[in-house]
């Protein structure tokens, strides 16, 4: 049988549609259908099916989405006519999405996400040549899930977006790249990163019962009256559990006036992380320091850190170390 690359819409600004082609700000994300997109490509494989889980400016992304786009995926895995699966998606999320799906598939085939930075009609659109690429990537039997935009491959757990308006708008820190895509060849530069399974996606509970977990930013004139008045009335929003990501300077040093509210959030029972808000490294913990630490520190982008975090104070989940 020949296999067929799935391609999943979900919308962003490679579905994006603007009033005229010169405009590559005010357009509305999310508006072509994925099929739309897929006029020009060349398939590898035997050809192609799509479909459209959802049509959003991914800046709204949802737990909800991403429940419903993990099963869909997961359950792809076992068709045998699927040789690989493309989601596409906007940019503004895309790290985080892509983090998701690498904690709670253990993918038998490809699974690669690709974006565009200018809307479908524009003059000199990226998405379609970020799709195709995607498509050659998809259809080369490794197996995990990948970020492809403007000719790199990159590795969910260290790729982020780095520039709002470029279109090479994506960097992976401590290394670069997987590899790149060039002329529909994959050539890999380095051994795709292996993801940690956190939690399988068919056990992940419905979205209202996800725990809570927000993001706390440690900076010049920080306090902790903010966090305070959160914890005072969180427990009335009705989640099974509350989580705290502190972003905290160089280091992941935190503020004396924000620290003390950690301490009451860990003294009420909810799980506090602590990470590094610098771009590049991980915090790092002396001899000392590795003894005795107030909160677990953890080596994620404060925005992966949450999403670990939420994971893993689900029921059922591994306990990675990250
Ligand atoms: C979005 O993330 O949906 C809008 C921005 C983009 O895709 O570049």
């Amino acid at each position: 049988m020949d296999q067929q690359i799935l391609v999943i819409g979900t919308g962003g600004t490679i579905a994006g549609r603007a009033k005229n082609a010169h405009d590559h700000v005010d357009y509305r994300s999310g508006e072509v259908p994925v099929e739309d997109l897929l006029g020009g490509i060349q398939w590898p494989t035997g050809g192609w099916r799509a479909e459209q889980l959802a049509q959003m400016d991914s800046k709204d992304m949802d737990h909800g989405t991403w429940r419903r786009l993990a099963q869909r995926v997961d359950a792809l895995m076992s068709d045998p006519s699927v040789a690989g699966v493309v989601i596409t998606h906007g940019t503004d999320t895309l790290e985080e999405t892509a983090f998701f799906l690498s904690c709670v598939l253990a993918p038998s085939k490809p699974v690669v996400l690709t974006c565009a930075m200018r809307p479908a009609a524009a003059l000199s659109p990226d998405g379609p040549q970020n799709l195709q690429d995607a498509i050659h990537v998809a259809s080369s039997g490794l197996k995990g899930v990948l970020v492809v935009a403007a000719g790199a491959i990159h590795c969910p757990r260290r790729v982020s977006k780095v520039h709002p308006y470029r279109t090479d708008a994506f960097a992976s820190v401590d290394g670069g790249c997987l590899g790149v895509v060039e002329q529909g060849n994959v050539r890999w530069w380095q051994v795709p990163c292996q993801a940690d399974l956190v939690l399988p996606a068919m056990h992940l509970p419905a979205e209202d019962q996800w725990p809570h977990v927000s993001i706390w930013l440690s900076h010049a004139g920080a306090d902790g009256e903010a966090l305070l008045a959160w914890l005072a009335q969180a427990n009335a929003q009705g989640a099974p559990a509350f989580g705290v990501v502190a972003a905290g300077t160089g280091n992941a040093t935190l503020h004396t006036r924000l620290e003390p509210a950690l301490f009451e959030a860990q003294r009420r029972g909810w799980r506090v992380w602590r990470t590094s808000r610098c771009a590049e490294g991980r915090g790092v913990l002396g001899a000392e320091s590795a003894g005795q630490q107030s909160f677990p520190l953890v080596g994620l982008s404060a925005v992966k850190a949450r999403i670990a975090l939420m994971l893993s104070l689900m029921p059922g989940s591994a306990q990675v170390s990250w």
